[in-house]
């Protein structure tokens, strides 16, 4: 753990800590000397191969009050407050509403905004107790403008968007500070199981590269550097905002095929 880092002792807890992004995450926090809870369903998470174990690792179901007041309790008796709160646990069904079935429609919403409304909510107290907290949701450049047959996943991303606003303006007043970082395509398990729903891979990954201004999608460690800044005291202006990081792909007019 590093004593001169950006993040040196403080306390995160990231939910989907285990994930594409989350894991990129924890790593960055850790660099920076923060005491990090990586927080998902499994060890694992959605990268099953991956040796990195940055974090300790909590199990925790976002959808669970229970669960969620439980890893709130182990962050109180260790260390008695939370400075950062990362909410990037998620998952994409891809579906329009026509083809989305009510269980589906309830799951997304359940882990996507419900977990997110959960894990802050029980937060809140520890996050009191810090000198200068942030919460970072997970939005996403689809809570502004939509991809085809991600229907739910749009209108889930649209109401962090708004939570995250809500939020900012109900606990600035207390200190806390919340933002929402808000990717387009970033190379993880959630990217590749959509390129997989396609036949031809190869061809479906190139048109989404060269679709972007910069010519390619993200990688985590592009989203982990944002939370990072956002997370620490540089950032201690910022707050209530949706940060867009993309490649420039929102930034542009879709061109005509001539
Ligand atoms: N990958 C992208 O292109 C992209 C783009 C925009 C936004 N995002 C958002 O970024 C965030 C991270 O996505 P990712 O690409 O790392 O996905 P990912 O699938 O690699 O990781 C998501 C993690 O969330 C965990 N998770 C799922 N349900 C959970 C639950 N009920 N409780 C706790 N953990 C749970 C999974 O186990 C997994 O480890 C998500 O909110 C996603 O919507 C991703």
């Amino acid at each position: 753990m590093s004593d001169t880092g950006a993040l040196h002792n403080k306390v995160a807890l990231v939910t989907g800590g285990r994930g594409g992004v989350g894991r990129a995450v924890c790593e960055r926090f850790e660099r920076e000397g923060a005491i990090v809870y990586a927080a998902d369903l499994s060890e694992g998470g959605s990268l099953e191969s991956s040796d990195s174990t940055a974090g300790a690792f909590q199990r925790l179901d976002v959808t669970s009050e229970d669960e969620v007041i439980a890893a709130m309790d182990r962050v109180t008796t260790e260390h008695g407050r939370l400075d950062i709160l990362v909410n990037a646990a998620g998952i994409e069904i891809e579906e329009t509403i026509e083809t989305t079935t009510l269980d589906q429609w309830n799951r997304i919403f359940a882990i996507n905004v419900t977990g997110t409304f959960l894990t802050s909510k029980y937060a809140l107290p520890l996050l009191r107790e810090s000198a200068g907290a942030s919460v970072v949701n997970f939005g996403s450049y689809d809570g502004y403008i939509a991809d085809p047959q991600l229907a739910a996943y749009c209108a889930t991303k649209g109401a962090v968007h708004a939570l995250t606003k809500a939020m900012a303006c109900d606990h600035g007043p207390e200190g806390i500070r919340v933002n929402a970082v808000c990717p387009g395509y970033v190379d993880t398990p959630m990217l590749q199981s959509f390129f997989q729903e396609s036949g031809d891979i190869d061809t479906l990954q190139q048109a989404v590269r060269d679709v972007h201004p910069l010519g390619t999608y993200g990688t985590p460690t592009d989203i982990a550097n944002l939370v990072n800044w956002l997370a620490s005291d540089e950032a201690r202006y910022a707050t209530g905002q949706l940060w867009i990081i993309d490649g420039g792909l929102s930034a542009q007019v879709q061109q005509m095929k001539l």
